[in-house]
C-alpha cells in the first residue's frame, strides 16, 4: 500500500501519525525520558498537519528529506521545548527515518562493516560483522511497527508482504537482498533478514587476504575456468558460494559472451559481454511467474558461450545440465550442500522433484557427463570462509558418480584466539582434465596438482 492510502486509511485526526508509525513511535534505548517520547508523538502528529504526505511521494529523495528536516524543525520550534542542539539532532534524525527510512534499522544501514541484518520479531535484531553474529540493543515498538518497516522495504520495489503471502524475496537498489517472512508462518513475529551484499564484495585478492585459500589454488581455479570446465560451488548458507561463483565468473575471457541468471541479480561481472537475466515472482494474481527454467531454456536461444546460474535450486536443473553438456561448457553455478558429495545428491533430487520420469542410473549419468568440478566452500567456526575442497568428477563407476578431490583444507585445531588452524594441501591425485588445465594456464609440478601448501 502505497504511503498516501495508508494514511487517508488511518485518518482522521491527530492520531493518524501514530498509526502510520505502528502505534506510536518506539523507545530507543538510550532515550532520556517519557517527555522526550511524548515529544515524538506530538512533532509527527503535528507533521502530518503541516506536509502534503501525497505531493511528497512523488519527490526526488532529497527533497523530500530537505522537506521533511524542515518540518520537523519548524515543529519542534512551534512546540516551544527547549532541546539541545544534540537532543534536536537526534530528534531529526529518528523521526525522519521514522518516515522515510527503515525506522530503527537505519543506523545500521550506514555502518559499512554490517554484511547481515537479521530480525526476529520486534524484540531481536542481530548483526553479521566480520563474519561474527553480534546482538543489538536495537528494538521495534511492536509486530505492527516492525510490519511497518517491512512493508515499506517490499513495496518499494515493488513485493508486497500480508496474510496471502507472508514470504518475500527482493533486492533492493543497491544491490542487498531482503527476505521477510511474517506470522502466521513466522511465530515468533515478523522475521526479517537483510544480506547486504552491495556494500563489500570481495574479490579474490580479498579471498586470498583472509586466507580463504591460497595462490596455487586461485591459479588453479583459474586455469580450470579458462579451461571451459563446468563448476559448481557447493556450500551451506553464507558459506561464501556467490562470492566465489563472481571471482570464478571474472576469470571468463573478456570476449566471451556470458548470460547470468539468477532468482535476485547479485553477481557482477566486469566483462562487456554480459546479458543479465532475473526471474520474476507471480504478480499480485498469481500471474506472469518467469523461474529460472524459463530463463535457462530462454538463454540457449541466445547464443551464450557461458551460462551462469546463480544458484541452481529446482527444476532449472535439467536444462543447465543439457546445456552443461551440449556445447555451454565453462558454465558455473552454485547450489547449496554440505559437501560436494551432497551437492551431488542434491542435483538428483532436483531432477526427481521437477518430474524427470528416466531411470536414476541415466540421470546420474547426465550430472557426471555434465559437471566437471565441485569447489566445496564453508564457513567455519571462527566466521572465516574457505575452499575446504576442490573436487573432480572422475565418471561414473557402476551406479556410482566418482569424485576425486584434488585440493583439502585440513583442520589441525583452534588457536586460543578461536581461530581456525590447518593447512591447504594438494592430494596428490592426478586430475583427469590435466591437459585442459595445463591449456588454460597451470603448470603442474610432477604431474602432480602442487606442492602441499603450508598455511
Ligand atoms: N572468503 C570470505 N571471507 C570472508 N567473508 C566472506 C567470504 N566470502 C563471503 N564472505 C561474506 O560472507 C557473506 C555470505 O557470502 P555469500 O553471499 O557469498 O554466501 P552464499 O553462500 O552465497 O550465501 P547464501 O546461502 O545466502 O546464498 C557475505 O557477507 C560475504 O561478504
Ligand atoms: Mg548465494
Amino acid at each position: 500500500m502505497r504511503l498516501a492510502e495508508r494514511i487517508s486509511q488511518n485518518a482522521p485526526g491527530r492520531d493518524r501519525a501514530a498509526s502510520l508509525i505502528g502505534g506510536t513511535p518506539w523507545r530507543t534505548r538510550e532515550e532520556a525520558s517519557d517527555s522526550s517520547h511524548e515529544l515524538k508523538i506530538q512533532v509527527h502528529n503535528r507533521l502530518f498537519e503541516s506536509l502534503d504526505v501525497e505531493k511528497l511521494e512523488s519527490l526526488e529523495p532529497a527533497m523530500v528529506e530537505s522537506k521533511v528536516t524542515t518540518a520537523i524543525n519548524e515543529t519542534l520550534d512551534a512546540e516551544g521545548r527547549l532541546l539541545t542542539d544534540s537532543d534536536r539532532e537526534r530528534l531529526v534524525e529518528e523521526i525522519k527515518n521514522e518516515l522515510l527510512g527503515l525506522g530503527p534499522l537505519e543506523p545500521l544501514l550506514h555502518d559499512d562493516e554490517i554484511t547481515d541484518i537479521l530480525v526476529n520479531g520486534p524484540n531481536q535484531v542481530y548483526v553479521e560483522k566480520r563474519g561474527k553474529l553480534h546482538s543489538t540493543d536495537i528494538t521495534f515498538h511492536d509486530n505492527q511497527h516492525l510490519m511497518l518497516i517491512i512493508d515499506r522495504i517490499v513495496s518499494r520495489v515493488g513485493r508486497r508482504v500480508d496474510e496471502a503471502s507472508p514470504m518475500v524475496d527482493a533486492r533492493l537498489p543497491d544491490g542487498s537482498r531482503v527476505n521477510a517472512i511474517i506470522p502466521p508462518l513466522a511465530l515468533d513475529g515478523p522475521s526479517l533478514s537483510i544480506r547486504r551484499f552491495g556494500r563489500r564484495r570481495y574479490d579474490i585478492e580479498g579471498l586470498l587476504e583472509r586466507e580463504s585459500l591460497t595462490p596455487e589454488m586461485v591459479s588453479f581455479l583459474r586455469a580450470m575456468v579458462r579451461a571451459r570446465l563446468n563448476i559448481i560451488v557447493s556450500g551451506g548458507t553464507g558459506s561464501g558460494k556467490t562470492t566465489l561463483l563472481n571471482c570464478l565468473s571474472a576469470f571468463v575471457p573478456e570476449d566471451e559472451r556470458i548470460v547470468t541468471i539468477e532468482d535476485s541479480a547479485e553477481i557482477s561481472l566486469q566483462q562487456p559481454h554480459v546479458v543479465r537475466l532475473e526471474s520474476r515472482p507471480a504478480n499480485l494474481e498469481g500471474k506472469g511467474e518467469v523461474t529460472q527454467r524459463d530463463l535457462v531454456r530462454n538463454s540457449l536461444r541466445m547464443r551464450p558461450d557461458r551460462i551462469i546460474v546463480g544458484e541452481v535450486r529446482g527444476a532449472e536443473v535439467f536444462d543447465m545440465l543439457q546445456a552443461m553438456s551440449t556445447g555451454h561448457d565453462g558454465s558455473l553455478s552454485t547450489i547449496h550442500a554440505n559437501s560436494a558429495r551432497e551437492a551431488v545428491g542434491r542435483l538428483e533430487m532436483m531432477m526427481l522433484l521437477s518430474g524427470f520420469s528416466i531411470p536414476q542410473r541415466a540421470m546420474r549419468q547426465q550430472i557426471a557427463a555434465a559437471v566437471n568440478v565441485f569447489v566445496h566452500v564453508a564457513r567455519l567456526s571462527d566466521g572465516s570462509r574457505k575452499v575446504m575442497k576442490i573436487s573432480e568428477v572422475a565418471g561414473m563407476e557402476g551406479d556410482t558418480i566418482m569424485l576425486q578431490d584434488l585440493f583439502e583444507f585440513q583442520r589441525s585445531g583452534v588457536s586460543p584466539s578461536g581461530k581456525v588452524l590447518g593447512q591447504f594441501r594438494a592430494t596428490g591425485i592426478r586430475s583427469a582434465y590435466t591437459e585442459r588445465i595445463e591449456l588454460g594456464g597451470f603448470k603442474f609440478v610432477d604431474s602432480r596438482p602442487l606442492r602441499s601448501v603450508q598455511r
